[in-house]
């Protein structure tokens, strides 16, 4: 099984953007915990980050044939994005959504996602815990097909 870890605009900045917001833990203390999990499980996981929209288009194209799942955190392209929803729409694998912050009590702006009803579920608020939840699910349920 493989697993593709997605972060889209201004995640390489976790960490030191705005802390009280989206938590003191950088992008790669994230990807490592994410890492142990999937090495106890004998997943392999891929990260990949990047702050333009083309190039996550393209990381997802690329990834259907290659990953059974994709954990995306596409940052405000979340709110913006109709080219990213149809790059999802255009693959079979599975997409979960992750936010670490609520962004239902945050602006309205935030309140609505494209992605969202293309993607097979999103998780919000829960910190990088969310992440960690998406993967156990590729594994159990995806992957593993365990119900
Ligand atoms: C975010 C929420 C988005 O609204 C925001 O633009 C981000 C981060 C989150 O993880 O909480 O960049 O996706």
């Amino acid at each position: 099984g493989k697993v593709l870890v997605l972060n889209g605009p201004n995640l390489n900045r976790l960490g030191k953007r705005e802390p009280e917001i989206y938590g003191k833990e950088t992008l790669a203390d994230i990807v490592k915990r994410l890492e142990s999990i999937a090495k106890d499980d004998n997943i392999s996981l891929d990260s990949k980050q990047s702050n333009h929209e083309g190039v996550l288009i393209d990381w997802i194209h690329d990834a259907e044939g290659t990953y059974d799942g994709i954990i995306f955190n596409p940052g405000a392209y979340t709110h913006t994005s109709i080219a990213l929803r149809d790059a999802i729409s255009s693959i079979s694998i599975p997409v979960i959504e992750v936010h670490l912050s609520n962004v239902h009590k945050r602006e309205t702006f935030r309140h609505q996602s494209m992605l969202a009803p293309v993607c097979a579920g999103q998780i919000v608020g829960l910190g990088s815990k969310g992440y960690e939840l998406a993967l156990q699910y590729f594994i159990n349920h995806i992957i593993r097909k365990s119900g």
